[in-house]
């Protein structure tokens, strides 16, 4: 069918659409274009809309399929991934503009989860930088480098809450809060999608991994998940919803089971909880193959029987997997599906498709001009060095080892101080290190050349250990030591759990030896979890968490190093003392043996460690230090209809400039339920000169308190309440009020 009969058809419907809704409502006007398209498709070209392949350009699963393009062109497949530069999708867009039957737009999907080109820190280390209009930053600047490189889906935010170090894939998220996880997942949407879908500098959201994939048991990836319904829709739920109600129009069922049902085939979670519960309007996509592995979990028999429960449970796009395109359309012939299930999927995925304007002008990604001039753009490169500051999280830092002293003579000791690739951490998208500085790069350009001795002594896996005394000579030969230890970019991400939590290979064996020259020790931490660092915080005087901080990585952890920034980063994980003590989150329950019971073995606790973590959610350190007042508030009790206002002075007490995430947590004392000992209800990140204060107030309503009671209905309950504010989870000044 000659293409300008479509655009007919479409301008007709539009004309209609007006004439008669005498609205020009923009969602009736698609909803009428997208009629007037499906009105010229035959099933295979529906089952071709839902059909989304990879490209040979990367590989982020178990299969690639051959073929593509001449599926492309039969109209055998409406969208691809993995596929990027404006020439490529150009090309790849020509086909299905002008060689298929209908000649319609292909989706560009890629994992643009922390920058396309210009790389910002993993998303675990944004998260630690507790700004949300950084982070939101982050999206738009990857947003803008990916639509100009032809793509205009990214396969992210991902919002899986989690409290599993051992799953590699932490390093994703945004950590283990479900209030900080939300407001997060939010700002990214706001960041991909921003106002107008139609913008050729914003890309479509997909939520993932829908959901609750981040509690693996044992942290294993793809592992059984199985919790309680409350503790889903309490903890794990949260930033989904958070990012659909920003307006995502895209949904990534995940590779899990939830209480016996993988994502992929579950009603429950993908008709009933994400459209009528949340209300989603987009379209549904599958994570890679995870129709066909269905078959694996054993609830079908056969791949069609594993397609049947997924469109029946509310995919309408199967990523890889190939189920839809060899099945459905028999399915649907033999009348197992209704063919207006297979309609509303294809509409869904039309719609997103017009709302991208990619109808209008289905080459508006593909402008190599543009292109050339947004990516890694010295705008771009200074908001990627900001956000990498802000990310750093300052552990401990005895007798002000930090910041070192411009001039004073270090030695850098390391495989990670001069890497390159590993700076950029895992999904790195299209970003490439070949013209990156990489750490050590830095700080020879900072400190000068003669001022930085170097030596690798040893790689961060293995047991070769003859690079150490070339460590310890040129340990010996100065100051300070900086050692760059950590995990390489590979072990975290997906597919890449562990069973220690431990810094690998003979990392803290050298660190040891270093120790031996009673000199001060700065250790540089880069990892894409948290990390069982007991060791090594006996062992240095200052430890900086710079996880995999990107692009401009090397000179963010050089200017925090030296003080030209003051590190303000806190945790959104905790970091346990071992592994023994995983899981371990701030929001615990109180038990019915309490650690604070007078009585000395009958209690919560272990018999080799304390219950408490190294480092607690929320912490981090600056290079001054913060006083709290007490808390005072506006009133103690709390009415249905009220709000209630908790202040405290906070003020510089150190001799340096400084910014503090000031945190507020409340514990509901009794409930029809147990409730967790804290909860995370407010934060605001201020900056404050040298012996300045400011007052910091939060206000807390009742909406705020509402949890899933013992019925499952959701609200709040009156009773007695804690509320706490501070520098980190532990550390923090009390008070109590009620709510009536
Ligand atoms: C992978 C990941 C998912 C990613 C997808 C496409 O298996 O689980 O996060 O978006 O495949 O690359």
């Amino acid at each position: 069918m000659k293409k300008n009969i479509v655009f007919a058809l479409i301008a007709a419907s539009l004309l209609t659409a007006c004439a008669s809704s005498g609205k020009s409502d923009k969602e009736s006007k698609i909803e009428q274009k997208v009629d007037s398209v499906m009105k010229l498709m035959t099933l295979d070209e529906k089952i071709g809309q839902m059909v989304l392949y990879s490209s040979d350009w990367d590989v982020t699963g178990p299969s690639l399929k051959k073929g593509y393009i001449d599926d492309i062109r039969k109209g055998n497949c409406g969208n691809i991934f993995n596929a990027h530069t404006a020439a490529y999708t150009r090309k790849l867009q020509k086909i299905a503009v002008e060689e298929s039957r209908l000649h319609i737009p292909l989706l560009f999907g890629y994992d643009v989860i922390h920058g396309h080109k210009t790389i910002f820190p993993i998303s675990l280390g944004e998260s630690t930088s507790w700004d949300l209009a950084a982070i939101e930053k982050s999206a738009r600047v990857s947003a803008t480098e990916a639509a100009a490189s032809g793509i205009n889906w990214t396969f992210a935010p991902m919002c899986d809450i989690s409290v599993e170090p051992r799953w590699g894939r932490v390093s994703e998220g945004a950590g283990e809060d479900p209030f900080w996880g939300s407001k997060i997942a939010a700002a990214r949407v706001h960041g991909f999608q921003g106002d107008d879908l139609s913008d050729t500098l914003t890309i479509l959201a997909c939520v993932k991994h829908f959901a609750a994939y981040g509690a693996p048991l044992a942290g294993r990836d793809y592992n059984t998940v199985d919790m309680s319904e409350r503790v889903f829709l309490d903890m794990y739920l949260p930033p989904y919803k958070a990012a659909i109600d920003a307006g995502a129009m895209s949904v990534m069922s995940s590779f899990n089971e939830l209480d016996g049902v993988p994502a992929s085939g579950s009603k429950y979670l993908l008709t009933d909880i994400l459209r009528t519960k949340l209300g989603f309007k987009g379209f549904v996509v599958t994570d890679y193959t995870s129709i066909n592995e269905m078959v694996n979990h054993g609830v079908a028999s056969t791949e069609a029987d594993a397609g049947l429960l997924a469109v029946k449970a509310g995919v309408d796009m199967d990523m890889q997997g190939e189920v839809y395109f060899k099945y459905l359309k028999k399915q649907v012939e033999e009348g197992l599906i209704p063919g207006k299930m297979i309609d509303d999927a294809v509409r869904r995925i039309l719609k997103v498709k017009f709302m991208l304007g990619l109808f209008d002008d289905p080459y508006r990604y593909c402008n190599e001009a543009r292109e050339k001039r947004e990516i890694y753009s010295p705008a771009h490169l200074e908001a990627a060095f900001d956000v990498a500051k802000k990310s750093m999280v300052l552990l401990k830092n005895d007798n002000n080892t930090l910041p070192l002293q411009k001039g004073e003579k270090i030695a850098v000791i390391g495989q990670l101080a001069a890497s390159t690739r590993d700076l950029l951490g895992s999904w790195k998208a299209a970003g490439d290190w070949n013209f990156m500085k990489s750490t050590l790069d830095e700080l020879k350009i900072y400190n000068g050349e003669a001022n930085v001795i170097y030596a690798k002594g040893c790689k961060t896996s293995g047991t070769d250990r003859s690079g150490f005394s070339a460590a310890m000579l040129a340990a010996q030969r100065a100051s300070k030591i900086v050692m760059v230890i950590g995990e390489s970019w590979d072990l975290s991400g997906e597919a890449t759990s562990r069973t220690s939590i431990s810094i690998p290979g003979v990392q803290t064996e050298l660190l040891e030896k270093l120790k031996t020259l009673n000199k001060p020790i700065v250790v540089v931490l880069m990892n894409g979890r948290p990390l069982d660092l007991s060791k090594e915080s006996e062992l240095a005087d200052a430890m900086l968490e710079t996880w995999f901080p990107g692009t401009m990585g090397g000179k963010a952890i050089t200017h925090v190093l030296f003080g030209e920034y003051n590190p303000a980063g806190k945790l959104t994980m905790t970091f346990p003392r071992n592994l023994g003590q995983v899981p371990i989150f701030y929001y615990e329950k109180n038990t019915g043996r309490p650690l604070y019971l007078p009585n000395p073995k009958y209690k919560s606790r272990y018999i080799d460690c304390p219950n408490d973590p190294l480092f607690p959610f929320g912490f981090g350190l600056s290079y001054t230090t913060f006083a709290y007042s007490d808390i005072k508030l506006s009133t103690t009790e709390l009415t249905e209809k009220g709000e209630l206002k908790a202040s405290v002075n906070v003020t510089n007490t150190g001799d340096k400039d400084g910014e503090e995430v000031v945190q507020c947590y409340v514990r509901d004392l009794v409930g029809s339920v147990t409730r967790p000992v804290k909860e995370l209800k407010g934060f605001e990140k201020i900056a404050l000169k040298v012996g300045e204060s400011k007052v910091v107030t939060f206000i807390i309503t009742p909406g705020m308190l509402a949890f899933h009671r013992l019925d499952m209905s959701y609200g709040t309950e009156p009773g007695d309440y804690k509320l706490f504010i501070g520098g980190n989870s532990r550390e923090v000044k009390e008070t109590e009020f009620k709510l009536k």
